[in-house]
């Protein structure tokens, strides 16, 4: 049913940068052609940061003849030319539609055109869709809905990755990849904060993290397709993006362990990683984060596995996934206010080799050491150790 290396695509976790957690509806063809130039000044792109994805709100009003045409003030150059100008940066290029009416912040979207907009999208060299799930669905399933899109992009004559954005409503880890999909949401939207009330909008990092694990969906993730738990907000305080949507009037933002632990996570996951600050704006500090080496290689482990709770003791947690060769990953999680002593050893974790020496990477301190089976390390409130523990 899919074109012929539709497989190949996604492989490891897509990693990339999309504009609506620091833009929302405000953006605008200048902020993605600076968004593309400062992937590649700032080495994001050389970290692995390959799509380039224009979220909501770069159509027009109208479609024309069924075609969707760009807003002509916001993105008066075209989508074709945008994307030409960052393919000329080695990046891959993304665009967004909803599989509904209307987007999510009433633009038209693409149920009932499918064939036309796969065609479109292929036209202007699009490499990456993010399918959303507002507008009228006119009575049809999710399943339905998801599949028209993922079968009209199978049949164009260019490699185009499915990202579907259900927010995990009908267990999409179920479907995802019949539907074509490459990685699909199972969660609802990130807002960065550690954690929300249940009559706020969205969920925090900390709320991601138990869903992540609660709806027991590991098994369903991997190379080709992708449990994704949103995109990360690391870089983005009070001011960004979402917190400019009307009806959102919550007070913002993360501390840096919570960053660390928010980035720690998503590696642990596999999940893809789709950077979403102001990249004119980013210090170095986010920079650093999101670059590195240790952290990234955790995420894009070819085995794609998605990490899982091995247990818990009080308000700290022991987490970890198999990487190749022989390696695990561990973090040691503390969600308490007050500093804590996390200790484990790898009977415990994910551990599949067993030797006399394992060598211990903790990838934030920069450290190495060795041990006969014992994983410990002291962590501040909100925070993580992340190591890399290999068989010697
Ligand atoms: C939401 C989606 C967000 C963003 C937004 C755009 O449904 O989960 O990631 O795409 O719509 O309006």
């Amino acid at each position: 049913m899919f074109a012929t290396g539709s497989r190949a695509l996604a492989a490891t976790p897509p990693m990339g940068w999309n504009s609506w957690n620091a833009f929302s509806c405000a953006v605008t063809e200048e902020d993605i052609r600076s968004a593309a130039d400062r992937l590649v000044e700032t080495g994001l792109r050389d970290a692995g940061y390959e799509y380039l994805v224009v979220d909501d709100c770069w159509m027009d009003d109208e479609l024309d003849d069924g075609y969707l045409r760009p807003h002509p003030e916001d993105f008066p150059s075209g989508i074709e030319a945008l994307a030409e100008y960052v393919h000329d940066r080695d990046l891959k290029f993304g665009i967004y539609s909803s599989a509904g009416r209307v987007t999510c912040q009433g633009y038209p979207a693409s149920l009932g055109h499918e064939r036309k907009h796969a065609r479109q999208f292929a036209d202007w060299g699009v490499d990456y869709l993010k399918y959303d799930n507002c507008g009228d669905h006119e009575g049809k399933d999710a399943l339905a809905r998801y599949s028209a899109m993922g079968k009209a992009l199978a049949k164009v004559d260019r490699d185009i990755v499915y990202s579907i954005c259900e927010w995990g409503r009908n267990e999409p880890w179920r479907w995802g990849r019949n539907a074509g999909g490459h990685l699909w949401r199972a969660t609802h939207d990130i807002v960065a904060k550690w954690s929300t009330e249940d009559t706020e909008f969205g969920l925090g990092i900390a709320d991601i993290i138990d869903q992540m694990d609660d709806r027991d969906i590991a098994p369903s993730h991997g190379p080709g397709g992708w449990n994704d738990p949103d995109m990360l907000q690391i870089g983005n305080g009070p001011d960004s993006g979402q917190s400019k949507l009307e009806d959102v009037t919550v007070e913002r933002g993360l501390t840096p362990a919570e960053e660390r632990t928010h980035f720690s996570f998503w590696c642990l996951f596999a999940a893809p990683l789709m950077a979403g600050n102001d990249l004119v704006e980013m210090d170095d500090r986010t920079l650093a984060l999101l670059t590195n080496e240790d952290a990234v290689a955790i995420n894009q482990d070819p085995l794609g596995i998605q990490g899982t709770r091995d247990g818990r003791l009080g308000e700290t947690e022991v987490w970890s996934k198999r990487l190749t060769d022989g390696r695990c990953a561990v973090i040691l999680f503390n969600r308490g206010r007050t500093p804590a002593t996390i200790e484990t050893t790898v009977e415990t974790v994910d551990m599949s080799v067993d030797a006399a020496t394992y060598t211990v990477e903790d990838v934030w301190e920069d450290d190495e050491w060795q041990t006969s089976g014992t994983l410990h390390a002291t962590v501040d409130p909100h925070d993580v150790a992340l190591f890399r523990v290999s068989p010697e």
